[in-house]
């Protein structure tokens, strides 16, 4: 206990020192103060607005995995800490969804809800892995329709009450804890999400598959934790690169798995081993969804471009006399990788205060494997 109030009065030293200095303001002893008493009482202490914003802000530019990093400044940063009811905080979600839709001019935006009390269960707890997910629904052979990416978590939304239409595209429901009552499960009105038809600028055959994706990534099950204070509810989203839809949601074998299928109306032979049948598919997929994304005028950004934003970014800090950390695997695209410039780089991989850590599902909260894992891995944060 001693020892846990010293490390988080160590923590906020540390983050309360880089933001005055940052910032260049004075009056940083007081402060710190100020810090310490409120902790040595209450075994935490509260953020005031600007040092929430430079925290959440500065914990994405310290996202080692992150390629977007150049706009951490541009960070819209949503205060909702105030804030207990599941309703609110689910009417606090659509409004983020509004806000960083922007009808398809995508705003990088966090929410961020209550912060976690000392040895207590956290407050607000948001179960998905992301705000708008396609369900996995596992049929009784074994097929999954949807994503199956997502099985686990559509099993704990059935299991709460939850249906479903049984589509490839069936958005999960929201589902919010307050305190420690049962979660309530909420649908996102089909006006909040805006999603867009895959089709291809030749092949009229793509648009019959039936593809279609949405339009923002909004991260939920990450902990924002700036100077030692933890935030478990803090939703995120940036733009999509086109890759992570098209190569992976898309391509990857062990989610939509659509590379033999789009071969196959190609007119190649999926069954000969060395045509570069995937490659060819995967290019004709990342070309329908950029096309369909840029049409319907929904912010994305292609990889080449995205590798040359990252590197102007590591510029940019090191003329700030800062280090960039990055996770060199996750900033590689997964496609046409050695065409861009980050494939030739190297990074020192270090994680740094603020940043984003992942928890383990709310569900499995006591699961002794998920711990020991999340123990292991430095990206991971337990209390
Ligand atoms: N890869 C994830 C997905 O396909 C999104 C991760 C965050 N991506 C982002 N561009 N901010 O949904």
């Amino acid at each position: 206990m001693i020892a846990s109030v010293d490390k988080l009065i160590t923590q906020a030293e540390e983050f309360i020192t880089l933001y005055y200095r940052e910032k260049g303001l004075t009056g940083v002893e007081k402060r710190l103060d100020e810090v310490r008493k409120e902790v040595a009482f209450t075994e935490t202490y509260t953020h005031t607005y600007d040092e929430l914003e430079f925290g959440a802000k500065v914990a994405w530019r310290n996202s080692n995995r992150c390629i977007g990093r150049l706009f951490w400044k541009t960070l819209k940063v949503i205060d909702k800490r105030c804030l207990s009811t599941s309703d609110e905080v689910f009417e606090a979600l659509l409004n983020h969804i509004g806000y960083a839709s922007n009808e398809g001019k995508i705003r990088s935006t966090i929410t961020i809800f209550k912060a976690n009390p000392k040895n207590q269960p956290p407050k607000v707890r948001i179960w998905n892995p992301q705000l708008i997910r396609y369900a996995g629904h596992q049929q009784p052979g074994g097929a999954i329709i949807g994503d199956p990416a997502l099985v686990e978590f559509t099993q704990v939304c059935k299991k709460l009450g939850w249906k479903g239409q049984s589509t490839a595209f069936d958005v999960l429901p929201v589902v919010i804890q307050a305190g420690e009552s049962t979660p309530n499960l909420y649908s996102i009105p089909a006006s909040h999400i805006l999603e867009i038809p895959i089709e291809h600028p030749k092949f009229t055959w793509f648009r019959v598959l039936g593809l279609r994706w949405h339009a923002v990534p909004i991260i939920s099950n990450m902990v924002l934790e700036i100077g030692g204070v933890h935030y478990n509810a803090a939703p995120f989203n940036g733009w999509y690169m086109l890759n992570e839809i098209a190569s992976r949601n898309f391509g990857d074998a062990t989610r939509y798995n659509m590379l033999p299928t789009i071969a196959q109306n190609m007119g190649l032979d999926i069954q000969a081993k060395h045509s570069l049948w995937q490659d060819r598919a995967l290019l004709e997929l990342n070309e329908a969804v950029l096309y369909s994304y840029k049409k319907s005028g929904v912010s994305l950004v292609d990889h080449h471009t995205a590798s040359d934003q990252f590197m102007h970014f590591v510029d940019t800090e090191n003329k700030q006399g800062r280090e960039v950390n990055a996770d060199w695997a996750w900033i590689t695209p997964p496609f046409s990788a050695s065409a861009t410039q980050v494939f030739h780089q190297e990074w020192p991989n270090k994680v740094v205060s603020p940043n984003f850590y992942y928890d383990f599902p709310a569900w499995q909260k006591n699961g002794s494997l998920a711990l020991q894992q999340a123990k292991k891995c430095p990206f991971h944060i337990y209390d």
